[in-house]
């Protein structure tokens, strides 16, 4: 089943030392031991301004906005770790978010890219609710404001300064088979959504 399913994942952020890149980079790892394709990608990469109406009228979309949609298009599923900023998104990943909803590219409605992908979320923090507060934001953004289909199930790693093994595996072994079994669903409902 896992032949034709293309999972992405990246984080809110950007920092070298990221736990949320540290958790997407774990799901990308997790795939790929399971069969399944999958691409780890860095927001660091795709530098966009901060979203400006005017701007916008004056040059478009940025080229990055592009480029990270097509990303997010030659893929069926997507993995975000999403890091909490006092309770919410991190501008980050929301400006991300917004660019990408306004490119139009070929016929499709702009904003159609979030409409015909799965997401999955999680959140890693070094607090005690581990990041799981952002997720409420970030599942308000992609399902009222984007039409997305976002898994129910999410996951978070709390203490996430001490969460993360050498080898890049939760120390915790619960913990590692429940982001699996995270992993997997995202995988299966890709696959019932794009064959
Ligand atoms: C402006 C700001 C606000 C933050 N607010 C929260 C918060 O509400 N809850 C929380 O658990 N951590 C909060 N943190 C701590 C972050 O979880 C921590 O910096 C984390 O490492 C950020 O994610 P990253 O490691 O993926 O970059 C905040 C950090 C910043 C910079």
């Amino acid at each position: 089943m896992t032949g034709s399913v293309r999972l992405l994942f990246f984080a809110g952020s950007s920092r070298a030392g990221s736990f949320n890149k540290k958790l997407a980079r774990l799901g990308a790892m997790i795939a790929e031991a399971n069969g399944i394709h999958a691409t780890l990608a860095d927001l660091g990469d795709y530098p966009m301004p901060i979203y400006n109406g005017d701007l916008e009228r004056a040059e478009g979309q940025p080229e990055n906005a592009y480029k990270f949609k097509a990303l997010m298009e030659a893929h069926t599923g997507i993995f975000i770790a999403s890091p909490e900023y006092n309770a919410s998104i991190t501008p980050l990943l929301k400006n991300t978010i917004d660019w990408v909803s306004h490119v139009r590219d070929g016929d499709a409605p702009a904003g159609d890219v979030y409409k015909t992908r799965v997401f999955a979320l999680g959140s890693a923090s070094p607090g005690g609710m581990g990041g799981l507060r952002s997720l409420t934001t970030v599942r308000q953004v992609l399902e009222l404001g984007l039409g997305a289909l976002v898994l129910p199930d999410q996951f978070a790693v709390p203490r996430a300064n001490d969460a993360f093994g050498e080898d890049g595996h939760l120390k915790n072994k619960d913990s590692q088979e429940n982001f699996k079994a995270l992993i997997q669903k995202l995988a299966r409902a890709a696959h019932v959504l794009h064959g």
